[in-house]
């Protein structure tokens, strides 16, 4: 079965955000619905919460004709095949997966599955009903230690050092296999670095079940009172203040990444079909829309340390955080940021928000929402 065109008005295309309740998911649920896109999510919530629907209907006004919800892990073909038939999907967003770093070196086989067997249920179901339109959240973590700085996308992938970006790295190679047997696939790779910050209202955000594994969530939750201190896990790094740097993006930068793409995958924007090793682009269609497997980092090019990080989430609180130099976390890089040339050239993507002001989203978020959606 051939694919659907996104050579088309927004107002006619249909984007099913799958984990679209989650952080990244319903922030570009917030973008897509306000550049006029029909969005249907499916999330099981084992690891978001509903309000988060809630506040995107809030935020951007929209109706249920606009905005469907389906309670569904996309392991499930049953309760997916009814969300295709359902809804005239003509693209995927899938972010649906488990996230948590340290949580899946000790939980691997709930990771594999879930994640690399939920995606090819979903990759199945949708070719069945004609949709090869497929944006991947994908990570930096693919790059593992990586072996130069700014990292473009044909730096060279390497194990990841936990299950969970082994699966993302498995994932790409899945989705890179599906392309080379059947050329009507039209897939891109997004390679996010450190997401951080909220939206500008302050009605969503990043909402960790438990204590936050990362940086910026955890600093927020000392911010609000709630934990006692940052710990800074290693200041004896060779970077410029001794802790770990990293390419923190704006959500919302994020957000509008993904909706540049689909455009992109519509045939918009674009010098081209040149490609960078380890992707495949095929020609567009006659209609404009591409083909092929491409592959984007998306992330600022800036380092910051985790030092800058507490400094400027003090700044945006009103106080000093306190915190504590302990030794390095096991599996950590020291330095980790993004080359953007491809995105701005190809996509004419590029990050707008700086670090004071992703802390300053962060902050709002969090002292409006102390318990996150909880509250
Ligand atoms: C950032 C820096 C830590 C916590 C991970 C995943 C990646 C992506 C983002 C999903 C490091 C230091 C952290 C703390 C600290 N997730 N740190 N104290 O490890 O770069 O990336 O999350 O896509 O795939 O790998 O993010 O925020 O955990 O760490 O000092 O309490 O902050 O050592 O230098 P990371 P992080």
């Amino acid at each position: 079965m051939s694919n659907r065109s996104l050579a088309k008005n927004h107002a006619d295309t249909t984007v099913l955000v799958t984990g679209g309740a989650g952080f990244i998911g319903s922030h570009t649920c917030v973008e897509l619905l306000e550049q006029g896109y029909r969005v249907v999510v499916a999330d099981d919530l084992s690891n978001s919460n509903s309000e988060a629907l809630n506040r995107i209907r809030v935020i951007t006004g929209v109706n249920d004709d606009q905005l469907t919800f389906y309670k569904a892990n996309i392991l499930d073909a049953q309760a997916m095949n009814r969300v295709f038939d359902e809804n005239p999907i003509d693209a995927i967003i899938h972010f649906a997966g488990f996230k948590a770093v340290g949580e899946s070196v000790v939980k691997p086989l709930e990771y594999y599955w879930n994640n690399i067997t939920g995606t090819l249920t979903l990759c199945k179901v949708a070719r069945e009903h004609g949709v090869k339109n497929l944006i991947f959240s994908s990570s930096a973590t693919v790059y593992g230690d990586p072996e130069f700085i700014p990292i473009t996308e044909d730096c060279p992938k390497h194990n990841a050092t936990n299950p969970y970006g082994q699966t993302k790295s498995m994932i790409e190679q899945v989705l890179t296999d599906l392309y080379v047997g059947d050329t009507e696939w039209n897939i891109v790779l997004l390679r996010y670095f450190n997401p951080i910050g909220a939206h500008e209202s302050g009605l969503i955000g990043e909402d960790p079940k438990g204590i936050p594994n990362n940086l910026v969530p955890y600093t927020a939750r000392v911010a609000v009172g709630q934990l006692p201190y940052v710990h800074v896990y290693g200041a004896d790094y060779d970077t410029p203040d001794g802790t770990g740097v990293r390419d923190y993006i704006h959500v919302m930068d994020l957000a509008r990444g993904h909706v540049m793409t689909l455009d992109w995958m519509g045939g918009a924007c674009g010098t081209g079909v040149a490609t960078t090793l380890g992707t495949i682009a095929g020609i567009p269609d006659a209609d404009g829309s591409r083909h092929g497997v491409e592959i984007f980092n998306l992330g600022t090019g800036t380092g910051s340390s985790v030092l800058d990080v507490i400094h400027a989430f003090g700044t945006a609180c009103g106080r000093e955080l306190p915190y504590r130099i302990e030794p390095r976390r096991a599996g950590d890089i020291a330095t980790n940021y993004a080359a953007c040339d491809k995105a701005r050239d190809e996509l004419g993507w590029v990050a707008r928000y700086d670090l004071k002001r992703m802390c300053e989203d962060s902050w709002r978020w969090q002292s409006k929402n102390p318990d996150g959606y909880r509250s």
